[in-house]
């Protein structure tokens, strides 16, 4: 029988991997990379050095393309049903092709599995194909939440308050909650959010040389992330970036 293990590698910091993982990754033969274009050439090259890292017996690298994603669809549900479609044919053709039986193959996801990350969705797609039978397991790794917790050392929630987890889609049709967490947001949708006296607490390439950390009233800040934001962005050709939003008590 096949296994396949989905590894969260963490959000950034190498050393954010878990012993769990770094157990998993020794005993790995193929490792599946798909190829989301040019830009995030660095988070592919971090992939790569764990695999160099950890893996302790020789193993395959299996690079594909990944399909055209529509980033401004009519249908926006539709749209991402169509590319998880796309992306199931891929691995599914992967994992019967490159996969002996018996061997273990795994896909490095960034930050943790469950987390805004599709590729545990997509793997189960291909389950059902049946196509190639595998054993399952999922690794668990820090997510960007953590690491914006951890370095600006801070606790999510105040006591006994709720957390939401959000997108800046989302957030901009209004902040429902006390405690926001916004992820995905490329369009700095804090400038929505009319009430200055909500604390941000900011953090772009968490775990990395370059991360940068914003903190303060939004009202203070909202001008200064969104000019950072720019500059980083144009300067390494991509960025990720999450933060926090927390109302003061009334
Ligand atoms: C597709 S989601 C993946 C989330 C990932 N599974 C996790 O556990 O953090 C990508 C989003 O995660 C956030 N993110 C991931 N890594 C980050 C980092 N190192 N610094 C800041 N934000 C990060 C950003 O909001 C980015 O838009």
């Amino acid at each position: 029988m096949r296994k396949l293990s989905i590894i969260g590698i963490g959000a950034g910091n190498p050393d954010y991997i878990t012993v769990q993982a770094i157990k998993a990754l020794a005993d790995v033969d193929v490792v599946f990379l798909v190829d989301k274009g040019g830009e995030k050439d660095d988070l592919s090259a971090l992939r790569k050095d764990i695999c160099a890292r950890y893996i302790k017996k020789p193993y395959r690298i299996a690079e594909a393309k990944d399909t055209e994603r529509d980033r401004t669809p009519g249908d926006y549900e539709a749209a991402v049903a169509s590319w998880h479609a796309g992306r199931a044919a891929i691995y599914e053709r992967m994992i019967r092709e490159e996969l002996g039986e018996n061997e273990h193959g795994a896909f490095l996801v960034w930050g943790d599995p469950s987390l805004y990350d599709s590729t545990l969705r997509i793997v189960e797609q291909v389950a059902a194909m049946k196509t190639a039978a595998f054993d399952l397991e999922v690794i668990p790794g820090i997510t960007s939440v953590q690491a914006l917790a951890a370095r600006h050392r801070i606790v999510l929630n105040r006591v006994g308050e709720p957390v939401h987890i959000t997108t800046g889609r989302q957030l901009a049709k209004g902040m429902t909650n006390d405690n926001v967490v916004v992820m995905l947001d490329g369009d700095c949708a804090f400038k929505t959010v009319k009430d200055g006296d909500v604390e941000i607490y900011w953090g772009a390439y968490l775990g990395t040389q370059e991360e940068i950390l914003i903190a303060g009233k939004l009202r203070d800040r909202a001008a200064e992330i969104e000019a950072r934001r720019a500059q980083a962005r144009a300067r390494h050709g991509w960025i990720m970036d999450t933060y926090l939003l927390r109302r003061p008590v009334s």
